[in-house]
């Protein structure tokens, strides 16, 4: 039986009784509406802990104003039982007010890692991100926490805060989940009709095309960015927000292709913002 819980209060109690008896305790974020890419974090913690916990939570303070905060897609009887068939024990799913009863005057500022990629399109979002990541940490207090790479840059933050603050928490970070024409699932995918669907392969496509070039022992950034755009601009529903190359750890734009490096990549398909990206690494 999975339990829902929405109290702070309740989670730390019932989480309290486990610990006592020595359960180790896997954490899966998310901002609910799960679909498979949720799903394997999920399976993978109840792989590798006593319980597991996932969070729902559609957290206001990393929507930006024009962002899709009230319109962005719930169902939390469907996702109590994606979360079940997964092997999840708990379901924190707080509401705002429990979240934030107040005013918030604390906020956890990753540096540097927030200015390239999404940070420069979006402003305070990994602000927002790494608070409220930092609060649902304090009040889970997990062994290991589990985040895919679909959200690179989400990833290399939390990683870098954990460390920096001296989180007793394992990140885990998972490998991206696609449909099977490469479409990265994303809860968003569901604001897409069918032939802005279709055109949204154009994100995986262009990935494969530029590993192809670096396969092929291209080095020179500003040649792959430029076929990709090329190539991305050919679809009439997309509208780039950024393609970058950057340094794999410290998210740096690079001229050069010698070290390891995240190939990103934002585009808008109609009013829809899509993310997708894929590391590579020489050794
Ligand atoms: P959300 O977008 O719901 O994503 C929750 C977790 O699922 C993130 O770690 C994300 O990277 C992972 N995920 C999403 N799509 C995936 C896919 N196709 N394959 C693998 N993993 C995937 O990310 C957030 O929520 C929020 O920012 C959060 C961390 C919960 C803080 O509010």
């Amino acid at each position: 039986m999975i339990k829902i819980i929405e109290k702070i209060d309740e989670l730390r109690k019932t989480l309290k009784e486990y610990r006592k008896n020595n359960k180790t305790i896997g954490f899966v974020p998310t901002m609910g509406y799960l679909h498979e890419g949720h799903a394997s974090l999920i399976k993978r913690s109840s792989n590798e802990n006593d319980i597991t916990v996932v969070s729902i939570f559609v957290n206001p303070i990393q929507f930006g104003p024009n962002e899709d905060l009230d319109k962005y897609p719930r169902d939390l009887e469907r996702d109590k039982k994606v979360a079940v068939e997964n092997g999840a024990n708990i379901i924190f799913h707080p509401k705002v007010s429990e979240m934030y009863p107040e005013k918030l005057y604390t906020f956890v500022n990753v540096e540097n890692l927030d200015k390239e990629l999404c940070g420069a399109k979006r402003e305070g979002h990994f602000q927002g991100v790494a608070t409220v990541v930092t609060k649902l940490f304090n009040i889970v207090n997990p062994d290991r926490a589990y985040f895919g790479k679909k959200d690179a840059q989400q990833l290399a933050i939390i990683k870098k805060m954990v460390k920096d603050l001296n989180f007793d928490i394992e990140i885990i970070g998972c490998e991206i989940v696609r449909e099977e024409d490469g479409l990265a699932k994303s809860s968003r995918n569901s604001y897409l009709n069918q032939e802005e669907r279709e055109a949204a392969t154009i994100l995986k496509k262009t990935l494969d095309k530029i590993r192809e070039m670096i396969d092929n022992k291209e080095t020179n950034v500003k040649k792959i960015i430029d076929m990709a755009v090329e190539n991305i601009e050919k679809e009439p529903l997309a509208k780039i927000d950024y393609v970058e190359i950057v340094d794999l750890y410290t998210l740096e734009k690079v001229e050069e292709i010698k070290n390891d490096i995240l190939v990103a990549m934002a585009v808008y398909i109609g009013k829809t913002r899509l993310i997708d990206n894929f590391d590579y690494k020489f050794n």
